[in-house]
């Protein structure tokens, strides 16, 4: 089986795995203890998350850490989850090198101080050679954002001759496109109960298989992680075939 069949079959392993990460504050406030508690709590998961994808041989995980709505939450909330953020990147680097795995970052960086996007390059660029899984942060990430993006990019381009207007297609568009040099994520998952993509990669998982859980991000664990592989191997990617089409080539 090719890996082209495998990933049309929907057997075995995710490549790439995109995740929002919600339900941190409801975690806290069920302890009666304050949301940035619950946002600390989320950063052990993550870890917990990561090294498990990279043990289980992920090519990719994306995780959304800040949406481009997230400005609209309280200044403290915000602000503290900022410097989260700051920290966490500076902690995390050991761990990523000592793993063979890259880091890097998709979302509007021009809302963030120049110290944090001084540190977010530094930290690209010290992982950026490192051949294991790449890890993207979704930072001030909003899926019409990166459409936005894209298209301005191919419009520069078409200004500037390098692009003709009429060959705008998907195809030609979606190299402008946030992680045009990854997979598409094979799976998505949301945790913390909400079934809405609230501007995650809409471009990107047009064809994504989706996975919700009830399950708070502070309890999602290594197990947690492999529950929603598994859904994801039993499932049958279709792509617009019919059933009896995908079977055959799975088989041939
Ligand atoms: C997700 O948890 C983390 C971020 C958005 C940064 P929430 O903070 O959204 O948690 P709930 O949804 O309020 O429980
Ligand atoms: C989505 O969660 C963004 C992140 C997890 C970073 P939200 O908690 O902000 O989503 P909504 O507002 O409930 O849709
Ligand atoms: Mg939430």
């Amino acid at each position: 089986m090719t890996s082209a069949d495998t990933q049309e079959t929907g057997q075995g392993l995710p490549r790439h795995v995109a995740i929002i990460m919600d339900g941190n504050g409801r975690w806290a406030k069920q302890r009666r203890l304050p949301r940035p508690l619950g946002h600390r709590e989320g950063v052990k998961s993550l870890r917990r998350v990561v090294q498990h994808g990279i043990d289980r041989g992920l090519e990719a995980m994306t995780l959304f850490a800040f949406s481009s709505e997230n400005w609209r939450r309280p200044a403290l909330e915000v602000k503290l989850l900022m410097e989260l953020f700051s920290v966490v990147l500076r902690s995390e680097i050991k761990r990523l090198m000592d793993n063979n795995a890259r880091l890097r970052f998709i979302g509007d960086r021009s809302a963030f101080s120049s110290r944090l996007c001084e540190s977010m390059r530094l930290a690209e660029e010290t992982t950026g050679r490192n051949t294991g899984m790449t890890l993207v942060i979704a930072a001030n990430y909003g899926g019409r954002w990166d459409i936005a993006q894209a298209a301005r990019r191919a419009a520069l381009d078409v200004v500037a001759g390098r692009l003709a207007a009429e060959d705008i297609t998907a195809e030609t568009l979606s190299p402008y496109m946030s992680l045009a040099d990854l997979p598409e994520p094979d799976l998505f998952i949301r945790t913390g109960g909400e079934e809405r993509i609230s501007n995650f990669l809409l471009w990107q998982m047009a064809y994504t298989e989706f996975y919700f859980t009830e399950c708070l991000w502070p309890d999602f664990d290594e197990a947690a992680l492999d529950t929603a592989m598994l859904s994801f191997a039993g499932r049958q990617r279709r792509f617009g075939r019919t059933g009896d089409q995908v079977e055959q080539r799975g088989g041939a």
